[in-house]
């Protein structure tokens, strides 16, 4: 599904730079900040949360598509990424397996502190996923 809220993209890109400076990340010293918008239009955030146990991290995605779902959402029209580096950063592999779940098609937006920008979409960096319908033909997306 395109998003049908572009409009706020700028606004989900402002969020997603906010959330950035709250990472906690001090073994790898890489924050990351993301905003997911949700099919009604609300926006949520996450961060990067690393732990001493460095296999506990959890990435900024993640955080912000856990916040989504933990206030009721199911569908997530777009995403979008900061990291405050001169090139823009795309979500890592098992947040684009998570993020797939709540929508194949949502936009993704991967800003940085240059001009550089990533403007795509999940199915592109995700073909041929496995999702709710792989398990269960008859589940709506
Ligand atoms: N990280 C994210 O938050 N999102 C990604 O998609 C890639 C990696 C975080 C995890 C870790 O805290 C740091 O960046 C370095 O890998």
């Amino acid at each position: 599904m395109v998003n049908p809220f572009n409009v706020f993209n700028a606004d989900l890109e402002q969020a997603a730079r906010a959330a950035a400076a709250h990472a906690y990340a001090p073994y790898s010293k890489f924050p990351v900040g993301a905003a997911v918008l949700t099919a009604d239009g609300t926006r949520y955030v996450g961060c990067n949360v690393e732990n001493a146990s460095f296999g506990l991290t959890n990435c900024a995605e993640r955080t912000a598509v856990f916040n989504a779902v933990a206030a009721g959402h199911r569908e997530i029209t777009c995403v979008a990424i900061h990291t405050p580096t001169v090139t823009p950063t795309a979500p890592c592999g098992a947040c684009r397996q998570v993020l797939r779940e709540f929508g194949a098609s949502m936009q993704v937006i991967a800003t940085c502190d240059g001009p550089d920008r990533i403007e795509t979409t999940l199915n592109q960096l995700l073909p041929n996923s496995f999702g709710p319908e792989s398990l269960n033909p008859s589940h709506k997306a």
